[in-house]
């Protein structure tokens, strides 16, 4: 029994201004000129059997099972490919059509097993579904086909099968893989009766180019293409639709559930960022929400080399407050501080903020967004007047220059990836600037018209000079800046850019990138069109991640690319939530909203909500927190949902801090690496446990609903609630939709956002107020949020972190599609299978000169410590810059990035570090210590004692 009540119209819709009425079974329906007729026919309330189309799919016309009649017309035309015309007359139903069907039907039948009571699609096929349709009684041929009942099934793939005896050959999967996904994985080998789908070579699914993405099983008609879930559990009873909780995407999804089981995570056509669309982490990695390693039970312990001690809820809430408060008396109010996550929802974001100010009595709160993002929020602010990305997704469809810059939109945000790739492969043309030959640089029907690979760390000097190019050679958009910005200081920016010392000639010694090549780029952008700027971490995490960020605003402004659909600055988050954690005020020195906490009057509507007086201070970010503790005056951290011991840099810092802090409170799914040096462990629930909003990049608010009850008995924001409690401040809410209407009260840009209104839209880009009841899509409509535009000039600083004899290359570090951060989530699912381990890339020059080879294990030293990964040994990185992932903690990748920080906000430069690279034979001695204390750690959590039943709540 299917659980979705999708309507497959057959054909995608079509746009035109032009309308056409035509007559269908003799209704008569309007539609887009260009519509199918058999969407128009769906439209019209008939469904014409199908097998090879499908709405997101263009037609291709091969099953003929869709044929109608059409006055006027010979033959039997397949409604799937004709297109819609004033006064045509249809008919759907016939005796002919009705045979017509039966044969293609019976041809199918016959080379199909009939296995169809065992099956794991039995109720789920459209091949079946069809059958009925066309009342299939018999089959002349036989059923012995051309012998594809025996073909041999793949089951490479570790989340779906490929059954070839089941296959009809209608080749949505290959379109899918084109079309929707554009990874161009799947062909089809051979000839009529004789052909066959195939992946990649002749090769299995793992061993081809396939990223499992899921749109060629979702797009499948039969069981050929299977989940393995769904063969291991049936059909879904029910679903309940959600958002994935990975990446800043915010791909929603229909769970489908058996009971609390999750059946399946099928990409909901409706959603409004991902239409339909999935990437392997949203579409199958979520086993680890049930995994062993879960801990469910409260823990406590007085010393970090002591046994935990499983403990009621109660419990554990009174030990952690009784800790808070006696430090607090002992070493001050503001020894005590809280990291909340991206991957907690708004609502929850939103209460740990509340604690801090509220319960600790200070604003020592910050979020892991400062590790990436912070310099988004403070550069947009600054120029713009707004934190935040301007356009939705959807915006991309209208651009004709896509600049992509330290970004890898195919890894970090996959869905987005594709409808990127889709305006592509139309025509749309393509800048990229990342040290790396990431994906989009070149790959099937895709590549860069210019490949800016400059050198890391040099990102604002790129900027500059493409400023320069932009201002010496007339391409400023005058009538835009004069409307739209303070022209003060876009004099005094235009003077700046225009320096001789800014050219692309005089910078390229700094870049790296050939002066054409970024003069082309320039040009490009300023005249191609729309141009639509896309950003990352590769941008951020610097120390001028601020700068780079007031850059391409300057760009996007004296270029007239804003306030439309097509154009934009849009910042890639990161994690599901980075956008809604920046929002909801989880940063020491603003309260929602990104309103200052020297306010007052801001501070004053906080004060009356929550009956408290606020501390006006702002407090300590992150790496404030760690110097504190080390200086001895932070002595206790709550952490909810963040493991700052991997995802840090600077690991030994990080570490020792923990180390020297009376208490630490972790609020997390699993035993991460921050919580081995925890005294209290609250077990958090996953996405699937609990009801709340995540804030995508697109600053889309979309609704996560619980599917199961949280495995440890409460969801994350009853936790932050009663620990609130038992601190001494009163907090009750029966349901994060108090919460939010808590923040919709005192934050104006959510004024207009509810769960009713939610439920009522599906999803709302912020600003959601009187003034734009619906959300706003694009930003900077008409004027932009600032009033006037603000232009900075931006002086390229080199990084302290230098290339010298002693670390003559430079480490820069990123994320690939099958895991997630530090991989707590995605190395507990099969995605392991792609990447079991953290790579360094080494160009061959580089290799060759230090005698390493593909997969020798090297030993990789900078300033701030050393440790050992195997090398991939590949031209995707330059000379001299080596690169690698830190989605395991025993890789220990953060172990060598410094404490540089940008000058603004302090968020890390993850991207540049100084290092050498030699053959070794062992791992590191950090490596080795981290394995000691990773066994110990393990030991003390295995020999936990278990809570008496009774005191349990
Ligand atoms: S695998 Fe499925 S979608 Fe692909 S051709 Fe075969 S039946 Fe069609
Ligand atoms: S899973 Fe995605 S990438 Fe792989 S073959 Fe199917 S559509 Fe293509
Ligand atoms: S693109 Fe991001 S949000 Fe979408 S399914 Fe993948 S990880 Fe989840
Ligand atoms: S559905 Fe029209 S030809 Fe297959």
């Amino acid at each position: 029994m299917a659980v979705s009540n999708d309507i497959d119209f057959g054909t995608p819709e079509v746009h035109s201004d032009v309308l056409v009425t035509l007559e269908i079974d003799g209704s008569p329906v309007t539609v887009p000129a260009g519509t199918s007729v058999m969407r128009a026919s769906q439209l019209a309330g008939v469904s014409v059997p199908k097998l090879c189309a499908t709405d997101n799919l263009k037609s291709f016309g091969s099953c003929r099972l869709c044929v109608v009649e059409i006055a006027g017309r010979r033959g039997f035309p397949a409604s799937c490919t004709t297109p819609a015309e004033a006064g045509m007359v249809v008919k759907t139903q016939s005796t002919k059509l009705a045979d017509l069907r039966r044969g293609v039907m019976e041809l199918y039948i016959s080379d199909h097993p009939l296995d169809c009571l065992t099956c794991a699609a039995n109720g789920d096929c459209e091949l079946q579904d069809m059958a009925g349709v066309v009342g299939l009684r018999e089959v002349r041929y036989g059923y012995e086909g051309k012998g594809h009942l025996e073909s041999i099934k793949d089951t490479s793939n570790p989340y779906f099968t490929f059954d070839p005896s089941k296959c009809i050959v209608c080749s949505r999967c290959v379109r899918a893989c084109e079309e929707v996904q554009g990874t161009f994985a799947l062909t089809i080998d051979g000839r009529g009766f004789d052909s066959v789908i195939s992946p990649g070579q002749h090769e299995s699914f793992m061993a081809s180019e396939c990223v499992s993405c899921g749109a060629c099983v979702q797009a499948c008609p039969t069981a050929t293409l299977q989940e393995k879930s769904t063969i291991d559990h049936g059909q879904a009873d029910h679903s309940v639709i959600t958002t994935c909780a990975y990446c800043g995407v915010g791909c929603s999804f229909r769970a489908e559930m058996k009971g609390d089981q999750v059946v399946r995570m099928v990409p909901n056509k409706d959603g409004h960022a991902n239409h339909g669309h999935s990437c392997v982490k949203g579409r199958f990695a979520w086993g680890y929400a049930t995994h062993a390693d879960r801990i469910t039970k409260p823990m406590i312990r007085e010393q970090i080399t002591d046994p935990w001690r499983e403990v009621s809820w109660s419990e554990a809430f009174s030990y952690a407050a009784d800790r808070i408060k006696g430090i607090q008396a002992t070493y001050g109010r503001g020894s005590v501080g809280a990291i909340s996550s991206s991957r907690c929802t708004n609502e929850e974001t939103y209460l740990m903020q509340k604690i801090v100010r509220a319960a600790f009595g200070n604003n020592n709160i910050d979020t892991c967004a400062r590790v990436c993002h912070s310099p988004t929020g403070f550069g947009l602010k600054q120029t713009l007047g707004e934190s935040a990305g301007t356009q939705d997704f959807d915006s991309v469809a209208q651009s004709d220059v896509i600049f992509v810059i330290g970004a890898n939109p195919t890894d970090g945000h996959p869905v987005f990836a594709s409808h990127m790739k889709r305006r592509l492969r139309e025509g749309a043309r393509l800048i990229v600037a990342d040290p790396r030959t990431i994906d989009l640089v070149r790959m099937p029907h895709v590549e860069a018209d210019y490949h800016l690979k400059l050198r890391p760390g040099t990102n604002v000097a790129l900027v500059t000079a493409l400023a320069h190019v932009i201002v010496t050679e007339g391409l400023v958009n005058e009538a835009y800046v004069q409307a739209h910005c303070e022209m003060p200081s876009f004099e005094q920016w235009r003077t700046f850019v225009a320096l001789p010392e800014h050219s692309p000639e005089a910078t390229e010694a700094i870049t790296g990138v050939p002066a054409d090549v970024m003069r082309g780029a320039a040009r490009l952008y300023a005249t191609g069109g729309n141009g639509a700027i896309y950003y990352g971490l590769g941008v951020t995490e610097h120390s001028q991640g601020s700068t780079t960020v007031i850059g391409i605003a300057n760009l996007a402004m004296a270029t007239g690319n804003l306030g439309r659909e097509g154009v934009g600055v849009n910042p890639l988050r990161g994690q599901n939530n980075v956008q809604g954690a920046c929002d909801m005020g989880s940063f020491p020195h603003e309260l929602p909203g990104y309103r200052h906490v020297l306010d007052a009057g801001t501070r004053g509507l906080f004060e009356q909500a929550w009956n408290v007086t606020l501390d006006p201070e702002p407090g300590l970010r992150i790496p404030n927190m760690f110097d504190a503790a080390m200086a001895g005056q932070f002595k206790a951290l709550y952490c909810e949902g963040e493991d700052i011991a991997q995802s840090d840099p600077d690991t030994q810092h990080v570490t020792a801090a923990l180390q020297s802090m009376e208490c630490i409170i972790v609020q997390d799914l699993f035993l991460n690496e921050t919580a081995k040096f925890a005294h209290v462990f609250l077990p958090g629930s996953s996405f699937l446990e609990k009801d709340g909003t995540f804030t995508n990049a697109e600053r889309r608010i979309s609704r996560v609903r619980k599917v199961m009850a949280p495995l440890g008995g409460l969801a994350d924001w009853q936790i932050t609630m009663q620990f609130a409690n038992a601190l001494g401040h009163p907090m009750h809410y029966d349901h994060p939709s108090e919460i939010m209407a808590e923040i919709a009260q005192l934050t104006p840009t959510f004024s207009g956002v509810s769960y009713a209104r939610l439920d009522e839209l599906g999803s709302i880009q912020w600003p959601c107020n009187a003034e734009h009841p619906d959300g706003t899509p694009t930003m900077h409509v008409g004027q932009l949020v600032r009033g006037k535009g603000r232009f900075f000039p931006t002086e390229y600083v080199a990084t302290l972190e230098r290339v010298n004899g002693r670390f003559p290359l430079i480490l820069t570090t990123g994320r690939i599609l099958s895991h997630y951060n530090v991989g707590a989530q995605t190395r507990r699912t099969a995605n392991v299978g792609w990447h079991e381990e953290d790579r360094l890339e080494i160009h061959p020059h580089d290799a060759e000169e230090r005698g390493v080879t593909d997969g020798d294990w090297v030993g990789i030293t900078s300033r701030a410590g050393e440790t050992t990964l195997r090398a991939l040994v590949t031209e995707r990185v330059q000379p001299g810059v080596v690169y690698t992932t830190f989605h395991h903690p025993e890789s220990g990748a953060n172990v060598i990035t410094t404490d540089n920080s940008d000058w603004a906000t302090n968020c890390p430069e993850f991207k540049v570090t100084a290092v050498q690279v030699l053959p070794v034979f062992g791992s590191s001695e950090w490596q080795q210590r981290f394995g000691v204390f990773h066994e110990a750690q393990h030991k003390l959590l295995n020999d936990r004692v278990p809570a008496a039943p009774a005191k349990n709540t």
